[in-house]
């Protein structure tokens, strides 16, 4: 792939890269990751570097002079949101603008993570990139606010929009997998849809993206899509986990903070990633929670 006309080199493929919100789930694969690929990871937990504080974020950026810096620190309790506005804010809006001003005082990438909670999920088919946003939330508007703060106040940037992301930690595979458990009976929406993403194969898109150094905006999730429903239904098949399952709309199953009925973004532009139902084998695999299947 061709280099963006303004793009400084980099020593040989080695980049040295700054990672803000290291210990979420997609921070978490990318620490593991980007040095297997031979690259140079800065790894900031929320301890290391809080992205709301401007002069630590300067201070940081100066100090380690990185190639590029990979937001991957979010507020991201969508309900919490509507009424933590404040804080979710500061966390999706005021810090990528904190690291967009960093970033081109030294010259340097930035990378920031967003989400496809900016639209408002009324289109008939996949979002592509540049379809007008229009976010139903506080969390889809603060994460909108931080992706166009990195796109107006850095040059060299990278968005990278994704959704439904399960990894390390509490996540919504082993919520389903726990509630399951404990209650033998769920319900779950049928009716808002997404393309859940393993936040490892995530990390391996991003890889990929630097390392292509096509700066803009990208859709990257896991291919196919599916209800809530269906996905649940699925991780109850291959863990072998015996519930009763119930599809439910959205009015039946209010939440604080309303969510996109069409939340599966297109692909078109970006690395395609595996499809959803592999990647989620391959995860509960390796959580060793599936049963073999003939
Ligand atoms: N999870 C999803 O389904 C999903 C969907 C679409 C897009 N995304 C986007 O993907 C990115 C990664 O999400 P994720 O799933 O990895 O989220 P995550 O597991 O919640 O990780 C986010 C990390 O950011 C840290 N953080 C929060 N506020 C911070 C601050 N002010 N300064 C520094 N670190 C801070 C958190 O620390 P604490 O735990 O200490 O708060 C946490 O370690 C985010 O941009 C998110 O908006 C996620």
């Amino acid at each position: 792939m061709g280099l963006a006309p303004d793009a400084p080199q980099f020593a040989g493929d080695h980049v040295k890269i700054l990672l803000t919100g290291a210990g979420g789930q997609l921070g978490l694969e990318l620490s593991r990751l980007l040095p297997q690929r031979d690259h140079e990871v800065i790894p900031l937990a929320r301890t290391d570097l809080d992205i709301t504080d401007s002069r630590a974020v300067e201070q940081t950026v100066e100090q380690h002079s990185p190639d590029l810096v990979i937001n991957a620190a979010a507020f991201t309790g969508v309900d919490a949101a509507e009424t933590e506005v404040e804080a979710a804010y500061a966390a999706n809006a005021v810090g990528p603008r904190n690291l967009a001003v960093a970033c081109e005082r030294a010259d340097c990438e930035l990378l920031q993570v967003g989400t496809n909670y900016v639209f408002d999920g009324k289109l008939g088919r996949p979002y592509e990139p540049f379809d007008p946003p229009n976010p139903l939330g506080v969390y889809g508007r603060t994460k909108l606010a931080g992706d166009e703060y990195v796109m107006r106040l850095c040059h060299r940037w990278y968005v990278v929009r994704t959704a439904g992301v399960y990894g390390e930690g509490g996540n919504i595979v082993r919520t389903m997998l726990r509630l399951g458990r404990e209650r033998g009976e769920i319900r779950v929406k049928d009716d808002e849809f997404v393309s859940p993403t393993w936040a490892r194969d995530l990390a391996e898109g991003i890889a990929q993206i630097v390392e292509a150094r096509e700066y803009g905006l990208y859709h990257l999730t896991n291919s196919g899509s599916c209800s809530w429903y269906e996905f649940t239904l699925e991780i109850m098949r291959l863990s072998g986990t015996e519930v009763r399952m119930t599809p439910v709309s959205t009015a039946e199953f209010p939440l604080p903070a309303p969510r996109p009925a069409n939340g599966v973004l297109s692909s078109l532009g970006s690395p395609q990633l595996r499809h959803w139902r592999e990647a989620l084998a391959e995860y509960l695999d390796h959580e060793g929670v599936s049963v073999p299947h003939g």
